[in-house]
């Protein structure tokens, strides 16, 4: 276990995800209901999940539309028993902190 600083406190906004790469892997970090964090990779076509609409704790990949559960990383349709990987997250004064 690793924690890791990925971030400036403020630089994913409420409602919204944001894409990083740390450590040659694509993360999503959603500030919604709290922070979350997964692999941003969607396992359809490789679209990426951080700029997808959120709706609670799902978010719905804006490329064609598959849905993954964003504290779970389960995905919601089509194939069962899929879940992309998820990261412990911290938000700390000087910023957001990933175990990676
Ligand atoms: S790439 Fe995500 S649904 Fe197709």
């Amino acid at each position: 276990m690793v924690w890791k600083k990925v971030a400036e406190k403020d630089a994913v906004v409420p409602g919204k995800g944001r894409e990083f790469v740390i450590d040659g892997k694509k993360i999503a970090i959603f500030n919604q209901n709290g922070f979350h964090a997964l692999d941003s990779v969607c396992v359809h076509q490789d679209g990426s999940l951080a700029p997808g609409k959120l709706d609670g704790d799902i978010v719905e990949c804006p490329l064609h539309f598959w849905h993954y559960n964003i504290k779970t990383g389960e995905l919601l349709d089509y194939i069962k028993g899929v879940k992309l990987q998820t990261y412990k997250i911290e938000v700390k004064k000087d910023g957001i902190y990933l175990d990676v």
